[in-house]
């Protein structure tokens, strides 16, 4: 499953590139809200950081299909062409994404909460599906379950529409998707760093490190060849 950073915090992505197997980035309006700085002067900025050949993830915000479809042509114009437009899944979302689809691609159907608006968006012609995992377990329902029900749904587009599970809490609700099979998901670089938070691992590591050292007497790595 690809991994993609859920942020606009640029010294997290930084360190998300540096050190993780990340893939992508992705945003919305309240993420670039939170950076304390300009949409677009953001957002350049993390393409600066990623390079122009990784996919970046930026949400419309327009009301109609007219306004969104001109801001899709905005963003893809300011930020490249490995720029996914993310368009809410309502009824004048799936307009704009039929006519995005036919003139640019790159299209990602957010705001997902149902298998009906994935199904809508799938047909309608997005790239990636974004089922919103954790405001649905919010709902009381199981946001896991829906979107393998998505995932069950994608699998009739054969690699055309793909998923971008977003909105988690938790390791488990990603490594589940991750299980099933999903192609990639979107999620928070702190919810990734606690991927390897894990207590047994380091007490098994210092135990390694501390009978290297009770035995040979010094602080030993590796590198130590005599
Ligand atoms: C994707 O980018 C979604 O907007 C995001 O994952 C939503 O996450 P949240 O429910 O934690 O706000």
């Amino acid at each position: 499953m690809r991994l993609i950073v859920d942020s606009a915090d640029t010294e997290k992505i930084r360190k998300m590139f540096e050190y993780y197997p990340v893939s992508g980035v992705t945003t919305n309006p309240t993420i670039l809200t939170k950076s304390g700085k300009k949409p677009y002067e953001v957002l350049r900025e993390i393409r600066g950081i990623i390079g122009p050949e990784t996919d970046l993830h930026v949400q419309t915000l327009g009301e109609d299909a007219d306004e969104i479809v001109h801001e899709a042509t905005v963003i893809k114009r300011m930020l490249g062409e490995k720029t996914f437009v993310k368009i809410p899944v309502t009824r004048e979302g799936i307009k704009a994404i039929r006519i995005c689809a036919q003139r640019f691609g790159h299209i990602t159907g957010t705001a997902v909460y149902s298998t009906a608006q994935a199904y809508l968006a799938a047909e309608a012609g997005a790239d990636y599906i974004a089922p919103y995992v954790n405001r649905i377990d919010d709902l009381s329902q199981n946001g896991v379950e829906v979107t393998k029900k998505i995932q069950n749904i994608l699998g009739q587009y054969a690699g055309k529409t793909r998923m971008l599970a977003a909105s988690f809490r938790n390791v488990h609700q990603v490594i589940e998707l991750a299980e099933y099979g999903v192609y990639s998901a979107t999620v928070d670089p702190d919810i990734i760093e606690r991927m390897l938070t894990n207590d047994s691992v380091d007490a098994a590591i210092a135990k390694f490190s501390a009978d290297m050292t009770s035995a040979y007497g010094e602080q030993m790595v590796m590198t130590h060849t005599d």
